[in-house]
């Protein structure tokens, strides 16, 4: 058995802003499962929501700050988490990175660092609990000084670093290593500096004993300068320790059969009761309740990766043929308003609710006939696992996780019963309305649609065989 301290900056249903989420939310419980004794350690910002009882476990002095720390659990689950309670840094409402206008916080450098720091005082049982773990677990840039800091400890435990995105690195300004006070031999070019700035996500990527990243694809993808920002060398340098490891879904939390915000239950042998989900999602969207017309529907930040622009693109010429639109997000002000402007002028056809609503993103997975996702890139990806485990059928790029769990229906994946999705490679809007095409044609073969829907809902997206990847590395660091 294996001590393991998750170290994270977001758990589902504890606080969420996107899939690290999800993944730091049941990835834990998933080795818990599989016997490890596992702690996960979290900043205790004021949107946390626990269902479960909190008590003050101990207070811990770094930087000339005392900092408690608390226990509570998973809710629903045995899961011990550890909160790190410094209101001066994280009593902040909302969003955990970001204002109100999606600004940074102006102390994000000082209030991750700390709980880094935080991280370090835990992981060396500095806290006097009698828990010292083997290893500790860190994901993305939020947490990158942990490897780091306990490079240089004696008796340390092993470190691994999961990357969920390399687009985010947490890059400020080389004055901020000083005010921070990290030690100065961590500051050079081969380690926490990058171009003149402080990286904390290569205190992960140069410190950690292994890192892996949440694909296959995307583990040899952020190797080559378009998917590695600058650290595509230190990466390659680095590849005999990364890997990727696919990401799981939680297969209580979406399941089809017993999924209580959406309007009828179903699976894959009563495939027929999906439509009541179509029916009540045309309904919430305002849109012509129709059951023959194909419905598809999209969920996520509205953000670049996301290839938002490209589903802009093509949204008049989508607006023209016999379909509907459907888009759940937030993000970027200017795609906000252009999605607000093509609903206005298609009203019948694309409907969008801006903002995060946990309940709508489950009844779009139950309501949509199929689940656009052309991101430009994508490490992991989750919504199109839970649109597979729906039956709706998920249309993707060819790219990191996508590529990884998408299988493309083909005449001969159809004929061998593999096919589970749409999958284009060229990051563009003509490439995109192809495979738009592609999948109404699809749809017009209603026996061929529901062969290809059954394949996608019998696959096995459950975390166990990557908590035992994760597990099987654990015992090889
Ligand atoms: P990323 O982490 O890059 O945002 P993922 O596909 O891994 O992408 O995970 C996104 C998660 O966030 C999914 O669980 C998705 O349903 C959820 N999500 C994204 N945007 C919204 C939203 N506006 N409302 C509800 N859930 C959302
Ligand atoms: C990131 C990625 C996404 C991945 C998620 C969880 O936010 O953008 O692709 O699924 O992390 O690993």
């Amino acid at each position: 058995m294996k001590r393991i301290l998750f170290v994270t900056s977001e758990a589902h249903p504890l606080i969420k802003t996107g899939g690290l989420a999800d993944v730091c939310g049941s990835l834990p419980k998933a080795l818990a499962e599989l016997s490890q004794d596992v702690r996960l350690i979290i900043p205790n910002y004021q949107a946390l929501k626990t269902s479960e009882s909190v008590r003050f476990l101990c207070s811990v002095r770094v930087d000339n700050r005392n900092v408690n720390i608390l226990e509570s659990r998973m809710p629903e689950s045995h899961l011990t988490v550890w909160l790190v309670d410094y209101p001066t840094y994280f009593n902040y409402p909302g969003n955990p990175y970001v204002d109100e206008l999606g600004e940074p916080w102006p102390n994000n450098a000082e209030r991750f660092s700390l709980f880094c720091k935080i991280a370090v005082e835990v992981a060396m049982d500095r806290v006097h609990q009698d828990w010292k773990p083997d290893v500790v677990h860190c994901n993305d840039w939020q947490t990158g000084l942990v490897p780091a800091l306990l490079s240089i400890e004696h008796n340390r435990p092993s470190t691994v670093f999961t990357i969920h995105n390399m687009a985010y690195q947490g890059l400020f300004p080389a004055e901020t290593a000083a005010t921070l006070n990290l030690p100065g031999q961590l500051w050079h070019p081969a380690g926490l500096e990058f171009h003149d700035m402080l990286s904390f996500i290569k205190g992960g990527l140069v410190y950690a004993d292994f890192i892996t990243t949440v694909s296959p694809t995307y583990a040899l993808e952020i190797q080559t300068p378009e998917f590695g920002y600058g650290l595509e060398g230190l990466l390659d340098h680095r590849k005999e320790f990364l890997g990727g490891i696919i990401n799981g879904i939680d297969l209580d939390q979406w399941d089809p059969k017993a999924d209580a915000y959406i309007a009828q239950s179903y699976s894959a042998t009563t495939l027929a009761k999906k439509q009541a989900n179509k029916a009540e999602l045309q309904r919430r969207f305002s849109l012509p309740i129709i059951d023959s017309v194909p419905l598809f529907g999209l969920i996520g930040r509205l953000v670049e990766q996301k290839g938002i622009d490209l589903i802009l693109e093509c949204l008049p010429e989508m607006a023209a043929m016999e379909l509907q639109f459907v888009l759940l997000g937030s993000g970027d002000k200017d795609f906000e308003k252009q999605l607000q402007e093509l609903a206005a002028l298609y009203p019948d056809k694309i409907a969008i609710t801006l903002g995060y609503d946990e309940s709508l993103a489950h009844l779009i997975e139950a309501g949509a006939d199929s689940f656009l996702m052309p991101s430009r890139f994508e490490p992991c990806g989750l919504n199109q696992m839970y649109s597979q485990r729906y039956g709706t059928l998920p249309i993707v790029r060819k790219t990191g996780g996508l590529a990884d769990t998408v299988v493309d229906s083909l005449p001969e994946t159809i004929a061998d019963n593999t096919a589970s999705g749409i999958v284009f490679s060229e990051a563009s809007s003509g490439a995109l309305l192809e495979a738009v095409k592609r999948t109404l044609m699809l749809y017009s073969f209603p026996k061929t649609w529901k062969k290809i829907q059954v394949n996608a809902m019998n696959k096995d997206f459950s975390w166990e065989q990557s908590a035992k990847q994760y597990l099987g590395l654990y015992e090889n660091l």
